[in-house]
């Protein structure tokens, strides 16, 4: 075979392997097998000494063409086989971006807390500023100070849980009711005028049952002014009534017995379900009873630095917790702490 049949049978056969390269891999098998440093291209271009001088100028330059055919087709080849490797990888970590996503879980407000801010809003409208004072408290100001006489039954009531303290402490106490806060924004701000609503924790050593809890929420309003009446309470507990349960709610008074307010009254809401004809809510009472209240003793006015003779207020103390089972239905207040977010979820 002559050399100038050598070079086209070479490009023959090398453009026919290169038809069947699969990948790349093969594909560098094929450049060092053509056009490599000891390819068969290179084996063919040494044959130039053996030529007449006349014919290697002319052999040269299709040497020189065959080397630039072939890596062009090298070129080719690769960035086609790049393109289809590329093209496999991606169909094999194809991820199905159609699929729902997992919805991530949303916090949302516990329903006491829901209660105490629509609480919030109803006082502030009137002009209530919203405070705190401590859970844990002096048996003082829990009891002594808001008019307990040390051995009265009503201490009984609320039995609670003690600080363990060395002897000659004073007695400290998980509060029982927000209560003493009343004491503490006194002693703060007399003489001033003052409203304030006071919610937080309270706790009482009581059996745990539907209806009672060891710890659960209570907001104390208090006004503190010249010539406050029993009026004022009634117009307050009107508006809250209203706007808790519905246009239209009715409040009714009971005579009760608070050691820290003369008089004392339990504060009474028409059915917000039947309106006050009886139903299975208020257990064909037409009433629900929602919480204590009353007039400031004059002794807790002169406990908090007011003199009973100038200034005169009312009070009041209720159980976000209960408002919400009357609102909701619920027949188990151990629903609200037991941790089983199923409950607590309802209202979110
Ligand atoms: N502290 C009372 C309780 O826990 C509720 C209460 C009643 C608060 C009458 C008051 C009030 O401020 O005037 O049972």
């Amino acid at each position: 075979m002559t050399v100038s049949n050598e070079l086209a049978s070479l490009e023959q056969e090398a453009a026919t392997a290169l038809e069947s390269v699969g990948d790349l891999a093969a594909l560098a098998e094929w450049k060092s097998k053509y056009t490599g440093k000891s390819g068969a291209l290179t084996r063919i271009s040494r044959s130039l000494g053996t030529l007449p001088v006349e014919q290697r100028p002319e052999f040269g330059r299709r040497v020189n063409q065959l080397r630039e055919y072939l890596e062009t087709a090298y070129a080719t080849a690769e960035s086609r086989l790049k393109l289809a490797a590329q093209a496999a990888e991606l169909a094999a970590e194809r991820i199905d971006i159609t699929m729902p996503g997992r919805t991530p879980a949303l916090g949302y407000v516990h329903l006491t807390n829901q209660v105490l801010g629509q609480v919030q809003e109803i006082f502030g409208e009137m002009g209530f500023l919203v405070t705190e004072s401590p859970e844990v408290e002096f048996d003082e100001y829990n009891f002594s100070l808001l008019n307990f006489a040390d051995d009265h039954p009503a201490r009984d009531m609320q039995d609670t849980f003690y600080l363990d303290l060395p002897d000659g402490a004073p007695s400290v106490l998980l509060r029982t009711h927000t209560s003493p806060g009343q004491i503490r924004v006194m002693r703060e701000r007399a003489p001033e005028p003052l409203r304030i609503l006071l919610p937080g924790k309270v706790y009482r050593n009581e059996q745990v049952t539907v209806r009672s809890e060891m710890m659960f929420h209570q907001f104390e309003f208090l006004a503190i002014g010249r010539h406050i009446t029993m009026g004022d309470l009634k117009g307050t507990l009107a508006y809250f009534a209203e706007r808790m349960y519905g246009p239209g709610t009715k409040v009714r008074l009971r005579p009760s017995f608070f050691p820290f307010t003369e008089p004392s009254a339990e504060m009474d809401v028409s059915c917000f379900l039947c309106g006050g004809t009886g139903c299975r809510v208020c257990k064909y009472a037409g009433w629900l009873e929602i919480g204590g209240c009353g007039m400031v003793h004059p002794n807790v006015l002169r406990n908090g630095g007011y003199d009973p003779e100038e200034f005169s207020g009312f009070a009041g103390g209720f159980g976000p917790e209960r408002i919400a089972m009357l609102k909701y239905g619920i027949d188990d207040i151990r629903g609200f702490y037991s941790g089983d977010t199923r409950f607590v979820e309802q209202f979110g």
